[in-house]
């Protein structure tokens, strides 16, 4: 038996109070069904492999030190998946830590999208193999990929289609296995990686408007495929038939960094009409601890209100913000109501930002 499409199935606008003409709801920013919808986060959860690998057990193995790498990025450890283990092991794990702490079942959901750069195979998806984990067997699943920006660019595709009416709850995930990926004998790029996985659940509300609007106010995507180079594998399955080792050109991606945060950072403020002293917590991606304390720098905010577990997780590419967002959520620090700017840039380059009110 063949499952009808999401819109005709869920039925959503008509659910909310607007006219059933049974047509898809309308994209249109003006039409007054879909414009007062928000993507409110209603639970998230985590997962990390049980290996940790220290620096200074990494350290045997290749031409470093402890002090070096804790003094370039703020690594001392990572967790690496556990022979077997794949991406979609930890991305199933943290989905159904979220939907227990969202309190809806896998039968709630109508949308999976998992952000990574380490499926589990080619195809099909990972975020398939995560659905049918969970025994959801309506409603449509895929990856997407962006590197570690791909959370971000995930949770907005996931929130425009929640604003357009087309689903009403979604499964955001980023999850990778980036061991798999890296040369063990690379110093530049294997002391910087960890694998993880993190997830939220988005639902669809009714937004009364008003200052305090909880969920995403707004994601905003960016990309610039002119630095493609500056962080790739060296294969791939159409070029090489494989998947190949990360290459960085880790100096070159500092710089930009830094400044693309930052603009990203500036576009979600300026979007919404708020400024940097309204941000209650800073969750930018993992990957280096000068990235993160020179853009909370610029926008003036206190370590307090900076999530940082790069020191734990290391770089875990789009599995990192909703990791330390689970985290922080987790350990109390981000409550309802508080002001949520996430931030991300990785390999195209992709960077993006979204501010979240909890
Ligand atoms: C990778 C990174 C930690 C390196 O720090 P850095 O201060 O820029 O260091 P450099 O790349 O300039 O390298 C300095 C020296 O250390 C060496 N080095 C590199 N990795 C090393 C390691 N693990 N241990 C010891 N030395 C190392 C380099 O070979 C270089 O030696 P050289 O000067 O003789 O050529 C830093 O550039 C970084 O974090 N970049 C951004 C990475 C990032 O955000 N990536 C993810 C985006 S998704």
């Amino acid at each position: 038996m063949t499952e009808s499409p999401v819109v005709e199935r869920r039925d959503f606008a008509s659910d909310h109070g607007a006219p059933d003409t049974g047509a898809k709801p309308e994209i249109n920013p003006e039409s007054s069904a879909p414009k007062s919808l928000r993507a409110r986060v209603i639970g998230c959860g985590s997962a990390l492999p049980e290996r940790r690998v220290t620096n200074a057990e990494l350290v045997r193995t290749i031409d470093s030190t402890d002090q070096w790498i804790v003094q370039r990025s703020g690594i001392r450890e990572r967790r690496v998946a556990a022979e077997g283990e794949t991406t979609s092991d930890l991305a199933t794990a943290a989905a159904r830590a979220a939907l227990r702490r969202a309190e809806i079942t896998a039968a709630d959901l109508d949308l999976i999208i998992v952000g990574t750069t380490t499926p589990d195979q080619t195809l099909p998806a990972t975020a398939v193999r995560v659905q049918a984990a969970l025994g959801m067997t309506g409603g449509a699943a895929f990856d997407l990929q962006a590197a570690c920006s791909g959370f971000i660019y995930a949770l907005s595709v996931a929130d425009n289609m929640i604003r357009s009416g087309q689903v009403r709850t979604a499964l955001v995930i980023g999850a990778e296995t980036l061991s798999r990926i890296l040369d063990w004998t690379d110093r530049t790029t294997c002391v910087l990686f960890g694998d993880g996985a993190g997830a939220v659940v988005l639902r669809a509300e009714h937004s009364e408007g008003g200052a305090k609007v909880r969920g995403i106010l707004s994601t905003h995507l960016h990309s610039d495929g002119r630095y493609g180079d500056i962080i790739c594998t060296n294969g791939g399955p159409s070029s090489t038939r494989s998947v190949g080792y990360v290459h960085m050109e880790g100096r070159e991606v500092f710089l930009h960094a830094v400044v693309n945060l930052a603009a990203a950072a500036d576009e979600a403020l300026k979007a919404n009409g708020l400024s940097p002293v309204d941000i209650d917590w800073l969750v930018p991606h993992q990957a280096n601890q000068r990235i993160i304390e020179t853009l909370a720098q610029k926008l003036h905010l206190p370590a307090e209100k900076v999530v940082m577990t790069v020191a734990h997780h290391a770089n875990t590419s789009a599995a990192s913000i909703p990791l330390a967002l689970d985290e922080a959520v987790s350990d109390g620090r981000i409550g309802k109501d508080d002001l949520v700017l996430v931030g991300a840039m990785g390999a195209g380059f992709t960077w993006a930002s979204a501010l979240i009110r909890w």
